[in-house]
């Protein structure tokens, strides 16, 4: 099998410093407020993504932190932007409800149109990936199934919605990742990439966190798909970032490297342990700002 020639696309994301990050309160599995964060070390660790994106030629926005927010580190969870819309999140949990109208503020201060404050509970890119195609669309622990229909009308895409169903990965990105858009364009490009031209959509994702029918549905969809296990799952290696080629995850989830690289990517391992203490890594402290 020939391996196939990836080209990344110059991404716009939104990331948040960890100024104020700690755990005191536990909304995941992984939250152990009686284990110390080392707060240098979280911050050292959140630069050194930060810069790699832009050392990729990637843009990165800072979202100013806010004091009364230590999830806000993880500003994937912010809000949703297709073609430059923009979804509003509206939080599950009391600890990070206010989260959403600094993020929503930020963007109408930066000239997004519309911004549109959500009706029910969605947790942004948490539950919400995107390709060329579909949106797809976690349930079971965060965002409210009743979001999928809401994001569908607003963003006019087909939402194909994923039973979760281990709380262990309670947001879609902790168990899959979008590899490759498809359709030849970052978000964007035609309804049936494969009968126009372009590419048909890449993912990666971990089988144990879906139900049995949503596996079925991921299966159907992407019959090609790099399947995680459980080991990798659980070293956070599905909350990766892509541009098409540049596969940023976390170093621990050693057994992702080699089958990226067999399909064309360049995974690049980054070290966000500290931040693994609030229950996210590289997708979870990175939104993707998708212009058009
Ligand atoms: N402590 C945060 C929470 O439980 C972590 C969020 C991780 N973000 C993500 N996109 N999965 O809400």
């Amino acid at each position: 099998m020939r391996t196939p020639r990836r080209s990344p696309t110059p991404r716009h994301y939104l990331m948040c410093p960890p100024t104020y990050f700690r755990v005191s309160y536990s909304i995941n599995p992984w939250m152990d407020p009686d284990k110390p964060v080392d707060l240098a070390l979280a911050h050292a660790q959140w630069e050194d993504l930060r810069d790699r994106y832009r050392a990729l030629g990637h843009t990165v926005e800072e979202l100013p932190p806010h004091p009364a927010f230590p999830d806000m580190v993880f500003a994937a969870n912010g809000a949703t932007v297709v073609d430059g819309r923009v979804l509003g999140a509206r939080f599950a949990f009391a600890e990070r409800y206010g989260e959403a109208a600094v993020h929503a503020e930020w963007y109408r201060g930066h000239g997004f149109a519309p911004v549109r404050e959500p009706q029910h509970v969605n947790e942004g890119e948490g539950d919400f990936a995107v390709t060329a195609s579909w949106l797809l669309a976690g349930r079971g622990f965060r965002s409210s199934p009743l979001s999928h229909a809401e994001a569908q009308e607003y963003f006019a895409r087909p939402v194909i919605g994923l039973d979760l169903v281990d709380p262990r990965y309670y947001h879609l990105d902790t168990a899959l990742c979008v590899l490759d858009p498809g359709g030849g364009a970052p978000g964007g490009g035609p309804a049936v990439p494969s009968r126009h031209g372009g590419g048909a959509a890449e993912v990666m994702y971990y089988p144990g966190a879906f139900s049995a029918g949503s596996r079925a549905v991921l299966a159907r969809l992407f019959p090609g798909a790099l399947i995680a296990g459980p080991a990798d799952a659980a070293a956070f290696g599905l909350n990766a970032v892509s541009d098409g080629r540049h596969v940023l995850l976390p170093q621990a989830a050693v057994g992702l490297f080699e089958p990226l690289r067999e399909r064309g990517y360049e995974p690049i391992g980054m070290d966000l342990t500290e931040l693994v203490k609030g229950g996210g890594s590289v997708k979870c402290v990175t939104g993707e700002l998708r212009l058009s």
